[in-house]
């Protein structure tokens, strides 16, 4: 029987991934209909909580000894949780379905959606009170697990669904946007962000004057990119977006695949497009003028080998 359902959306980084692990500011947009779900649901049968991750179609149980391979993330995140809080949710007749439309490791952030959803999800089994504040620090603990180095920025526009303005240390800043359209096109090659992450720290190390400098760069067009949004000037925003991907390009973070996928857009009538999240792989996101036009540029990403293609707005001023 149906307890409740609860669901988290996939994000963009529309200006600022990699810089914003070094201090710059960067901001970032929710997908509200590319999402991750979770329903639980009473079985007083089950003598543990139970857990069925249906895209892999796989179930364990929370006491199993040896859970499969793929359910290792969730069962360290709902450990972790334990830890830290003091949450106390029925020992058992439960299970928990999480299925989700965010591909993996393609820099939409899956892995802090699912981390969000699963702390919502266990607050509300223990008839918690969550305030976001405390969702977005617990995921963010959840996110060092995963990325080693994580900024925040995607626990923090996923826990809030609502585009933000984000900087390390800094008060979070939620935007107000016009309407934008977007089409995401992802290469299909899959690229954790960790691995990314720590080979830009590398070529950081060694020519720090170098990347400070681009990293600034990258910061100052997340300051334009802001102005933009606010003001609904689509034609700056892709500008700045193009701006943004060469600056990506310079510190080794696009691919063969993200630079086809791009051109696409942008010969198609893209008003201006870059990779979003780690790169390397994953998604790139263009912005357009109309949404027919961002339906027919993803047409024409599938053409050119897209293996999926999302088609989005940003409400005004939500
Ligand atoms: C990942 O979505 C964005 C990165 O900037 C990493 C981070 O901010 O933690 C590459």
């Amino acid at each position: 029987m149906k307890l409740f359902q609860d669901s988290t959306p996939a994000k963009i980084i529309l200006f600022g991934e990699h810089a914003v692990v070094y201090g710059q500011p960067a901001i970032a947009v929710p997908v509200s209909d590319v999402r991750a779900f979770a329903e639980v649901q009473i079985d007083q049968t089950l003598k543990a909580p139970c857990i069925r991750i249906s895209d892999y179609n796989i179930e364990f149980s929370l006491s199993d000894k040896d859970p499969p391979d793929k359910a290792i993330h969730i069962i360290k995140a709902i450990h972790l949780v334990a830890e830290k809080t003091e949450l106390s949710y029925p020992p058992s007749g439960w299970r928990l379905i999480i299925w989700s439309q965010i591909p993996t490791a393609r820099g939409l952030g899956s892995s802090a959606a699912i981390s969000v959803l699963l702390i919502k999800i266990l607050f509300k089994l223990s008839l918690t009170e969550l305030s976001l504040s405390k969702l977005i620090e617990l995921s963010y603990e959840l996110e060092q697990y995963h990325h080693g180095r994580p900024s925040g920025i995607d626990n923090t526009v996923i826990s809030l669904e609502k585009p933000v303005f984000f900087q390390k240390g800094r008060e979070i800043q939620i935007i107000k946007p016009q309407i934008f359209y977007f089409v995401i096109g992802d290469t299909g090659i899959g690229k954790k962000t960790v691995h990314v992450v720590a080979e830009v720290a590398e070529r950081y190390e060694k020519n720090k004057k170098l990347y400070d400098d681009i990293f600034q760069s990258i910061g100052k067009i997340a300051d334009q990119g802001l102005k933009a949004l606010e003001t609904g000037d689509r034609e700056k925003l892709g500008e700045l977006m193009n701006i943004n991907q060469s600056l990506l390009e310079d510190i080794g973070v696009s691919s063969p695949e993200l630079d086809q996928l791009i051109k696409v857009a942008r010969d198609e009538g893209a008003l201006g497009a870059k990779l979003c999240g780690a790169g390397q792989g994953g998604c790139m996101v263009a912005v357009t003028m109309s949404w027919q036009k961002a339906k027919s540029i993803a047409e024409s990403l599938r053409e050119a080998g897209a293996k999926n293609c999302f088609v989005t707005v940003l409400k005004g001023g939500s």
